[in-house]
């Protein structure tokens, strides 16, 4: 199937876009839906008797009745945030903050994006809690005897990511979502890298707190989603404070606005959900069968050729039942860096560095990586550009290198 023609800057400009683990492109449909919101509908919701305001806020409202049916989820536990970031630092600070002491402990894969790492170094600073990690093995899989050795009857969250943006591992999630709840910790799921690209139920998974980006599954950037089951999301107290998130405020306190309002302080980015709702039709028009098939193709394919030359290391498991859409790569003995340059001047882009997540990049023993990451609109013709840019970055570099 050839999504590529419904992706202007992909028919625009003649490259092999590689970096959709960093953020994907949009659909027309969807830049169409943000304009026609910003032409037609545009006013502040949730503040306004008059009819804009009121398509504004139905327009919100709507968004947000789409999104919590993509995830079965039910609207009071859909929060709109600015990206996954800021959904996890909710968490971090509305429950972590208020619910950890310094008996207890946070255990968190070492494959978490800093952005479900740095925010608990934060809180066990605050309270004591203390941190673990769990560790991959030699296949870049977290192992089961790993989670069950740090998950105890000490802790009190656990951090996982579903699919590493490193090495594109699929974690068991379900499995370790179980094994946290056995021991009685509430569960943190980065969903980021895997909703773009497979069905997210949260029912199903039964994790505590979900979170993902709109801008990796081709909403515009500036959209984010927490969810968060009601029972939790009703006893914590808000993170941010402001406008809209009030019930009444006196001189001296304030009682809150119901869930979800009670999380969204402030003027919200009613184009970002327009735009999600958007992409959320586009996804589902595609269907997520079509999509992990395509994609499954593509990434085999690209394994394969690379995995001939033999002047690449690939960071990956060799199981593809576990390898999601990413691929992580050196040149031996070439900076990341540098290859990625190469490769742009051959209309290839790829992310190059420690993708925002040192701990990882640290226990495997390197500092930096290309990283290839795929998605519905990329063509065997997309690696084939990648695979020869490859070659001919390390031609650039071959009398340079020790043998
Ligand atoms: N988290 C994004 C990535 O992996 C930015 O590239």
């Amino acid at each position: 199937m050839d999504y590529k023609k419904d992706f202007p800057v992909l028919v625009e400009r003649n490259i092999a876009y590689l970096d959709s683990g960093a953020t994907t492109q949009k659909p027309q449909s969807v830049i169409d839906a943000v304009e026609k919101y910003y032409k037609k509908h545009n006013a502040n919701p949730h503040r306004g008797a008059y009819s804009l305001s009121i398509e504004a806020t139905e327009a919100y409202e709507n968004g947000r009745d789409k999104i919590a049916k993509f995830i079965n989820a039910s609207r009071e536990e859909v929060i709109v945030t600015k990206n996954a970031s800021e959904a996890l630092n909710l968490v971090a600070y509305s429950y972590g903050l208020d619910n950890l002491k310094d008996t207890d402990e946070i255990v968190l894969s070492i494959m978490e994006h800093h952005s479900n790492l740095v925010p608990w170094q934060y809180v066990s600073r605050k309270t004591g809690a203390k941190l673990k990690y769990m560790y991959i093995n030699d296949n870049y899989e977290l192992d089961m005897d790993e989670v069950k050795a740090k998950i105890t009857d000490k802790t009190k969250v656990v951090g996982i990511v579903h699919i590493s943006n490193v090495t594109g591992t699929i974690n068991n999630v379900k499995e370790i979502i179980d094994y946290a709840h056995s021991k009685g910790a509430v569960v943190v799921l980065d969903v980021s890298q895997s909703i773009p690209h497979m069905k997210i139920d949260v029912k199903e998974l039964d994790a505590d707190f979900v979170a993902f980006s709109g801008h990796k599954m081709l909403a515009p950037l500036g959209i984010g989603i927490l969810f968060g089951k009601k029972e939790l999301l009703t006893k914590m107290t808000p993170f941010l404070y402001g406008g809209d998130m009030i019930e009444y405020v006196y001189e001296d306190h304030t009682t809150f606005a119901p869930l979800p309002s009670k999380f969204e302080a402030g003027t919200q980015n009613v184009g970002g959900v327009v735009g999600m709702s958007a992409a959320i039709d586009y996804i589902e028009a595609v269907g997520y069968e079509n999509i992990e098939k395509h994609e499954r193709e593509l990434v085999d394919y690209a394994v394969e050729k690379l995995s001939k030359l033999d002047y690449i290391t690939l960071y990956m498991t060799n199981n593809p039942k576990h390898h999601s859409a990413v691929i992580s790569f050196n040149i031996k003995g070439v900076h990341p860096h540098d290859v990625a340059s190469i490769l742009d001047n051959e209309g290839v882009c790829v992310r190059s560095g420690n993708h925002c997540a040192q701990p990882l990049l640290r226990y495997i023993g390197i500092d930096s990586t290309c990283r290839a990451s795929f998605y519905l609109y990329n063509t065997k013709e997309d690696v084939d550009r990648l695979v020869a840019a490859v070659e001919k970055a390390y031609k650039m570099f071959e009398k340079y290198l020790k043998k």
